[in-house]
């Protein structure tokens, strides 16, 4: 899978499937069941790391996950996530920091666009790194907005999120992600430009989806928001395996001699 494909299935008007990875073992789930792409998002530092923003992300950070997704899950396009500030100060630096993503095995990166970043962004693609835009709700920019709130609610800033989208479109951005955003807002962006829009939380008319992972499989403890599908309750169906483990240990039903090696069979 490439852009070239997403291309092709953004012109046939079929959906696109995104899911978040951060390490081989998921990264191999996902890419054996052929999803269109895997984004090692900057959401890891909640999922896998417990913190409580994403503003603490760090390149270095960034660069490890890549290359363990992209041991796992070689022949699946990879975007990932350009922390924050790190494409922020001046182009050259910018260009530092995707070129490290890319040599680690991303085929493309995402930032959290302002209209600021505009310029910086077309250098990027111009250099031929191409970049997923991330409109609406930006957990990159948290300490400005105060909150996980919807974004594209009043006419100033609906109006804010559609320029945005149709620059990062002119400029050759190849998909943008909507995130919390109103249904009819993401529809009038998804209509209004000429690259996939990627939903999370805003709406069925987007052109493709992505979910955190651990979201859709019930990993994540006390996150519900309305916009999440989970498929599976793999924090109980986990538990339970780790409880058979202890108990099987503590009852000496584990390990029993199938699961050693004795001298018999091994002359
Ligand atoms: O970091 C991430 O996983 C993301 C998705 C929620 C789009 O940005």
């Amino acid at each position: 899978m490439t852009i070239l494909d997403w291309k092709d299935k953004y012109r046939q008007q079929q959906p696109i499937a995104l899911l978040t990875a951060y390490d081989a073992t998921m990264a191999q789930l996902i890419e054996s069941v052929e999803m269109d792409g895997i984004l090692v998002g900057d959401s890891l530092r909640h999922t896998f790391y417990g913190d409580n923003t994403t503003v603490t992300m760090s390149l270095s950070d960034m660069i490890y996950h890549t290359k363990a997704v992209k041991n796992g899950a070689p022949k699946t396009l990879i975007i990932s996530d350009m922390p924050f500030m790190t494409y922020n100060i001046s182009v050259e630096e910018t260009l530092r920091h995707a070129t490290q993503l890319i040599q680690a095995g991303a085929h493309a990166v995402k930032c959290e666009v302002r209209s600021i970043h505009v310029p910086t962004i077309e250098r990027l693609i111009q250099e031929g790194i191409p970049v997923m835009g991330h409109i609406g709700l930006q957990p990159q920019y948290i300490h400005e907005t105060g909150g996980y709130t919807i974004k594209g609610a009043s006419n100033n800033e609906k109006k804010e999120l559609l320029d945005l989208a149709m620059r990062l479109s002119d400029i050759g951005a190849f998909a943008i992600v909507l995130e919390k955003v109103p249904i009819e807002v993401s529809k009038e962006i998804t209509a209004a430009i000429c690259c996939p829009t990627i939903g999370i939380g805003a709406g069925p008319h987007c052109s493709g989806h992505v979910l955190v992972t651990n979201d859709l499989l019930g990993l994540t403890p006390n996150f519900s928001p309305k916009f999440l599908k989970r498929y599976l309750n793999g924090r109980d169906l986990i538990s339970d395996a780790l409880r058979q483990f202890k108990s099987d240990i503590e009852s000496r039903k584990f390990p029993t001699k199938d699961h050693g090696y004795s001298n018999e069979t091994l002359q």
